[in-house]
């Protein structure tokens, strides 16, 4: 697994109780050219709403330097609401929500991770967005807080991408789009629709990471390694 990456590489995987960051750590720790996966996650006291506790679980692995980021939070329902149908429903609290947990908490993963990345050699920083947060695929309309927080999520990446050649020039920062999966999050809304396996998608997201080159850094792809338009 992660062929691009140097034998004994150290990944942190954000979001770890999740359906998708729950099958990235289990894929990783069966890699044997793996030398080990942090999970970090709300029961761990990391919470995207709450910026002292990024800080601080970056602050614990200051000092090493890990070649795989993989951010697998995200939620779609927060504390029961849902997304909305209609924008008479579009509720601020319920939109910023949205906004600091599906961009401002990525943005703020960017902000205190990415020091530990290595210099001079390859790295890999991966955030799940969502094909719903393209602009110009959007022609059903609906989810407005969400698609727009993932849009922002998108622009974070690209523009922290170009931030980060200047000092990193062989990392990979991507926004991958992990397919329909069977996880709590899409279980409210999946009806009769074919859902990827949580393994199936990590398997995938990681085998599309590994493949990019760093001259492809900030891009938007999907599971299956196809560029899903801004
Ligand atoms: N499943 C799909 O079909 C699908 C489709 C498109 C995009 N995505 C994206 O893929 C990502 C992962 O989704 P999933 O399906 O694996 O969902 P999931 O099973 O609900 O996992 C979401 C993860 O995000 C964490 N999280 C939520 N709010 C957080 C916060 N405030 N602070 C820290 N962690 C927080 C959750 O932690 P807790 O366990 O503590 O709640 C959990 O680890 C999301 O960004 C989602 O938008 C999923």
């Amino acid at each position: 697994m992660l062929p691009s990456l140097p034998d004994g590489y150290r990944a942190i995987v954000f979001g770890a109780s999740g359906g998708i960051g729950g099958a990235v750590v289990s894929a990783l720790e069966k890699d044997p050219r793996c030398a080990g996966v942090t999970g970090l996650s709300r029961g761990d006291g990391f919470d995207l709403e709450d910026e002292a506790s990024i800080a601080a679980a970056a602050g614990r692995l200051d000092g090493r330097e890990f070649e795989l980021l993989f951010d697998a939070t995200g939620a779609l329902v927060i504390d029961g609401r849902g997304p909305e149908k209609a924008l008479r429903a579009l509720d601020p609290a319920v939109m910023a929500r949205q906004f600091a947990v599906n961009a401002i908490g990525p943005a703020l993963i960017l902000k205190h991770f990415v020091p530990l990345l290595p210099r001079g050699r390859r790295a890999l920083f991966a955030t799940l967005s969502a094909r719903v947060g393209s602009i110009g695929d959007n022609h059903l309309g609906g989810w407005i807080s969400y698609r727009a927080a993932k849009a922002a999520l998108n622009q974070i990446v690209r523009t922290a991408a170009v931030e980060v050649a200047r000092t990193r020039p062989d990392a990979v920062l991507a926004a991958l789009h992990p397919g329909t999966v069977a996880t709590r999050l899409s279980d409210p809304f999946a009806g009769s629709r074919d859902r990827l396996t949580p393994d199936a998608s990590a398997a995938a997201l990681l085998a599309v990471l590994d493949g990019l080159a760093a001259e492809r850094s900030g891009c938007f792809l999907a599971y299956d390694g196809r560029p899903i338009e801004w």
